[in-house]
């Protein structure tokens, strides 16, 4: 994701958690921030429909539809194609969240949970990075709200910057119950977290 170059890019060096994910056979280190967020708000159960925006490499997919099992149904969506196979209760869509028609989003709706782990590619200016980070992190509540059984639960990735205040406010309008996460699987120099949404209300007030 970084453009950062060179023997101080962390994104070159396969750090512990990189290592202990492929020898799962999870493709990125990404599956132990989700497990993590999966054990401390208990996310993820059998049968449960779960849409994943910004799913490759693959290991969040991979990681939810195993704990949904074959009941359950997946639709994982980004703009790049992924290299793993997709497991039989997940389809994958190729595509930018923000062009898909609804059909393509919708098509195991309502869900349980809606989760996104998408990112921009980082830049190196902070503010541009942030700002970008916050339109995903928007526009991935906004499909929750729409798709969302009332009850249901989002998790959202953000950089944190000065638009934060914002997305917890958003989160409490749509949701009974917001938490901010930041798992330990995080890399030491990201800014990242996760928001968490949880009882998604039955009557959203815009
Ligand atoms: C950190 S990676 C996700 C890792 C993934 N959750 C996993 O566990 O393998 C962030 C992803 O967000 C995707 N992304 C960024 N903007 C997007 C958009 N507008 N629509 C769909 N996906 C997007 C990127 O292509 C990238 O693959």
């Amino acid at each position: 994701m970084s453009k950062v170059k060179g023997k101080h890019n962390p994104y070159k060096r396969a750090d512990r958690f990189t290592v202990a994910a492929k020898a799962k056979g999870f493709p990125a280190r990404s599956v132990f921030k989700l497990e993590e967020i999966d054990r401390r708000v208990r996310l993820l159960k059998p049968g449960m429909h779960v849409l994943d925006l910004g799913a490759a490499p693959g290991s969040w997919m991979l990681y939810a539809a195993q704990k949904i099992g074959r009941n359950g149904r997946l639709v994982a969506v980004d703009l790049t194609p992924i290299a793993i196979p997709v497991p039989e209760n997940a389809t994958f869509v190729v595509g930018d969240a923000f062009a898909l028609d609804s059909e393509a989003l919708a098509a195991h709706a309502p869900y349980d949970v809606v989760m996104s782990d998408m990112a921009p590619n980082t830049t190196g200016n902070r503010l541009g990075d942030q700002t970008r980070s916050f339109e995903l992190f928007m526009r991935a509540l906004d499909v929750a709200e729409k798709l969302l059984k009332p009850g249901g639960a989002f998790v959202g990735k953000i950089f944190m910057g000065e638009d934060f205040p914002l997305a917890k406010k958003a989160i409490k309008r749509v949701f009974a119950e917001e938490r901010a996460l930041r798992p330990e699987g995080t890399r030491a120099n990201s800014y990242e977290l996760f928001l968490v949404g949880l009882g998604k209300k039955t009557v959203v007030i815009p």
